[in-house]
């Protein structure tokens, strides 16, 4: 069966874990000089769970890995014990639709950018209830703004160092959308603040291919292989808004799934609602998450 879904009022009552232990989520802190906090010298990953299924989880584990290879930060734990790990914090925070989050820093040292070897990792895990877009945010579908990309040039590595991106989600927030996606110096559109961009053009999935400008999405690449596996072309290239023939965008990311974007800069795409592809895509998302709840219903 899977556990109810919680309502919790209070974030006294989530638990999270700290370096080595389970802690009420208001007793669970990290040294100040530890140099995540000092220099964002860490990474992270966001991994969906429903009813305790994990989405994709070996394709997380090996971006944290490659993420935490990039820095040369130790794994803390080996996979299989982490990975029972996110079980029992999920236990213990059993939201119907959760998130995990988990942080790894390079640990506590007196602040200096020199690495002190060695350092003994600092991980935090979090779990929070994962937020579902109402019905009329989907049927209005997504906004986004565009901004030239001012953030640094390992985009592919999961760094806790965000802040170009959190700046980009204000200019958002700001200017009364939802995204902000991130373009080169050629206008090719790159990525948002917290989700990759993908765009329908003649008919065709096309979104940036891999590489240091952007994060190797989990959805994205999820978006990719189920439109492949119902027969929607794919291309991963360089794109731009203003190429013709191209009828829709969407965004993806493990929080958001798909998620049409049906105004760019304030300017319609396609008729101005969200396309077919998109809500296909985000269709075929959201059975596959059914999907995987009821294998593990039924062993
Ligand atoms: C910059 C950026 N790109 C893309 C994504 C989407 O990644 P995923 O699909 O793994 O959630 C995120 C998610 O946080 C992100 O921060």
């Amino acid at each position: 069966m899977a556990p109810a879904r919680l309502l919790i009022q209070n974030n006294m009552t989530l638990t999270a874990w700290v370096n080595g232990r389970f802690l009420p989520l208001a007793q669970a802190t990290v040294h100040i000089e530890d140099r995540g906090f000092q220099f964002a010298d860490g990474i992270y990953e966001v991994i969906a769970c429903f009813g305790g299924v994990f989405l994709d989880l070996p394709a997380h584990l090996s971006r944290l890995q490659y993420s935490l290879d990039a820095l040369q930060i130790p794994l803390p734990l080996p996979f299989p014990a982490l990975t029972a790990l996110l079980h029992e914090a999920y236990r213990r925070n059993p939201f119907d639709h959760a998130m995990l989050y988990i942080q790894i820093t390079r640990g506590v040292a007196p602040r200096s950018h020199r690495i002190e070897q060695p350092l003994t990792p600092t991980m935090v895990i979090t779990v929070r209830e994962l937020p579902e877009p109402s019905e009329q945010q989907l049927a209005q579908g997504a906004s986004a703004i565009t901004r030239a990309d001012i953030r640094w040039q390992r985009c592919d590595i999961k760094s806790i160092a965000l802040l170009a991106n959190v700046l980009g989600k204000q200019q958002a927030v700001q200017a009364g959308v939802d995204e902000c996606f991130w373009r080169d110096d050629q206008d090719y559109m790159l990525e948002g603040c917290s989700s990759n961009a993908l765009a329908v053009i003649n008919g065709v999935l096309v979104t940036h291919p891999l590489g240091h400008q952007l994060l190797g999405g989990i959805a994205r690449q999820m978006t990719l292989r189920l439109a492949a596996r119902h027969a929607i072309a794919c291309e991963e290239r360089a794109w731009r808004l203003d190429e013709t023939g191209l009828s829709e965008c969407m965004m993806s990311s493990t929080t958001e799934a798909v998620m049409p974007v049906c105004h760019i800069d304030g300017q319609a795409i396609g008729n101005g609602k969200p396309g077919p592809i998109s809500m296909m895509l985000r269709q075929w998302m959201l059975d596959e998450f059914s999907a995987l709840r009821q294998q593990k219903e039924q062993s």
